[in-house]
């Protein structure tokens, strides 16, 4: 059995991981840790193969020097990052396996393949605009998929060749649309995603900690869960 802990349980997203571990047997949920209940991942006694963490980067960051010295396996959702921030996820990879996704969903990865080919065949001939739109409550703008939509089309047409901008609208409860659009004289290509229901994050988050309990140290993201990597 897999011993899976979720921090943060409160939270929107953690709540729909829990009741998908509830719902899977070959998983098992040891512990679900709230700052309301004043509980800490420092002091659970039990093996624990992965911990699950959406919270907020301050959090994520406490958890991950404790995962890091108690050697258990991460998979981090958390968004808003700073770059330094992300140095000490890749450093503490460097002792423990971390799958670290902005995005879980099989389809925002799969769409990372189409603005490679894209960008690629295009050749920063394009103007490059990314468009996010998330529900009121989130913290972070641009999103964390925005800015790795931005990262893979710019590592393909290099970043000085290209014209990029980002817009983020925070609106209702929209769960998460993300769209890319490549405009050329005369005609526009647009990739995009919608997800509608948030339990696919949590699914995507499940896959990705029963793939992490075998892998060794290193810092992996959704596109070596799905094996999309080239
Ligand atoms: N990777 C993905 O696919 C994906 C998908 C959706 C969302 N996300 C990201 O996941 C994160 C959580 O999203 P969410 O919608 O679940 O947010 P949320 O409902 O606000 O939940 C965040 C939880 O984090 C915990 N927390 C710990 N320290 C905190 C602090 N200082 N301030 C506020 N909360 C704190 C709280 O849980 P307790 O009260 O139980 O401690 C809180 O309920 C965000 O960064 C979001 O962008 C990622």
């Amino acid at each position: 059995m897999i011993e899976l802990a979720v921090v943060g349980a409160r939270g929107r997203m953690s709540r729909l991981i829990i009741e998908a571990i509830n719902q899977d047997k070959e998983i098992h949920l040891c512990a679900q840790l709230s700052r309301s209940d004043n509980q800490d991942l420092q002091q659970i006694k039990f093996p624990i193969d992965v911990v699950i963490d959406f919270t907020v980067p301050a959090t994520t960051l406490e958890h991950l020097a404790i995962c890091k010295e108690r050697g258990f396996k991460m998979v981090i959702g958390t968004t808003g990052f700073s770059k330094a921030e992300q140095a000490l996820i890749r450093d503490a990879a460097s002792v423990i396996p971390i799958v670290f996704a902005p995005n879980m969903s099989i389809g925002v990865n799969l769409s990372y393949k189409l603005l490679e080919i894209a960008a690629e065949v295009l050749n920063g001939q394009a103007d490059v605009a990314i468009l996010d739109i998330h529900h009121k409550h989130k913290k972070d703008a641009p999103s964390g998929t925005a800015l790795k939509m931005a990262e893979v089309i710019k590592n393909v047409s290099g970043a000085e060749a290209l014209s990029l901008e980002i817009s983020s609208m925070r609106v209702g409860e929209v769960v998460g649309e993300h769209s890319a659009l490549f405009v050329l004289n005369g005609e526009r290509l647009e990739i995009t995603h919608k997800a509608t229901d948030r339990s696919l994050f949590a699914k995507g988050a499940i896959h990705a900690a029963k793939w992490l309990v075998n892998k060794k140290a290193g810092l992996y993201d959704m596109q070596d869960v799905l094996g999309l990597r080239n």
